[in-house]
């Protein structure tokens, strides 16, 4: 039986592939918390088993503000559930945050983020010197050093002069603020590669890639990758979401393997595809904030921790005895 293994490149001590607890919801979860959630996900038997334990705040590596574009070219494959879901769970581990909906035509972080009746003003008001920055700052009341920064109400189309040069004046600001630069400022960028992708990837200076695994979201991700490189963005790491092992195990769908050959870059997580997503996009609660471990939230959380250390994984094809197939092996275990 062939199988997938992640094996993480920063080795870190604390981290147990095999330990039992994970630390999620702010907690210490173990297999009997997590039993009944994966009860009826029998593919996900012997996950539990292989969840990493990561008991101790992350070190942030690299210089504050972190400035991080997530795109795909692709429309629809995860890019602004990633930057919810990442972006908060970055500010449970303690980081500021500011995340910027740079999706201006189809502006949705707000509703995801359940924040849309909180949204008075946008960065084209800040612009045109119609409010203070932190009035269109809207501060989670959840997690309080999160922060959302709309560009432009929905469906306006962007403003001429809204452009890259714009969008790095608003960084700057960020940076300069009285109550000092936030850890992370991650950009939703809009499908496509048109204006709004080059705006929102101008103040940048690394990338998290989304994919599914599927060839016309990869074709676009390494179309993309061209453009992030001519951008002298080097920092590029991807994200494989709404992976089925089923799917992987009939040959049906793509293994991870395949994706990161195809695009030969560092893995910054795979994402299961859970139901639990859509059901968390509908009620504008992200996955992450669940009491409930979800595999996707975990999943989430995990890649927001590679993102503070710089951490990537490789992932790597190996034998094993069938009894030991099981989804988490997706998960470093
Ligand atoms: N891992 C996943 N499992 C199931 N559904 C997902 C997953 N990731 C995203 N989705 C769903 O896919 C749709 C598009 O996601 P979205 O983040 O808006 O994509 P994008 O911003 O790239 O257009 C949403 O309905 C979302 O709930
Ligand atoms: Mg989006």
């Amino acid at each position: 039986m062939i199988s997938l293994q992640f094996f993480t490149s920063n080795l870190n001590p604390s981290i147990h592939a095999s330990s039992l607890s994970i630390f999620t919801s702010g907690q210490l979860c173990n297999r009997k918390t997590l039993k009944p959630h994966l009860k009826n996900r029998t593919h996900y038997g012997n996950a539990v088993q292989s969840v990493l334990q990561w008991n101790r705040k992350p070190e942030l590596a690299g210089e504050t503000p972190r400035v991080v574009v997530i795109t795909s070219g692709k429309g629809g494959v995860g890019k602004t559930t990633t930057t919810a879901n990442v972006g908060l769970s970055l500010a449970r581990l303690g980081f500021s945050v500011v995340a910027i909906d740079a999706d201006v035509g189809l502006r949705n972080l707000d509703l995801l983020l359940g924040l849309e009746n909180r949204v008075n003003y946008t960065a084209v008001e800040v612009l045109n010197g119609d409010c203070r920055l932190d009035q269109a700052l809207v501060r989670d009341k959840r997690w309080s050093n999160f922060e959302l920064l709309c560009i432009s109400k929905p469906r306006s189309k962007l403003t001429l002069g809204f452009g890259g040069k714009a969008l790095i004046w608003v960084v700057d600001a960020l940076k300069g603020r009285q109550e000092g630069s936030p850890d992370f400022i991650i950009i939703d960028c809009p499908a496509g590669i048109d204006a709004g992708f080059i705006t929102a990837i101008t103040p940048a200076n690394e990338a998290v890639l989304v994919t599914t695994p599927d060839i016309t979201s990869l074709r676009d991700a390494d179309r993309v990758t061209g453009l992030l490189e001519c951008d002298g963005i080097k920092d590029i790491k991807m994200m494989v979401n709404r992976v089925r092992t089923d799917l992987i195990r009939g040959e049906d769908m793509m293994s991870v393997l395949d994706v990161q050959e195809m695009l030969g870059l560092p893995l910054l997580g795979v994402i299961p595809d859970d139901s639990e997503v859509i059901r968390s996009t509908n009620r504008g609660y992200p996955l992450v904030l669940n009491k409930e471990p979800t595999l996707a939230g975990l999943a989430f959380e995990q890649a927001a921790w590679r993102l503070v250390e710089q951490d990537s994984m490789t992932a790597v094809m190996f034998e094993e005895e069938p009894k030991k197939r099981g989804f988490f092996s997706f998960f470093g275990g």
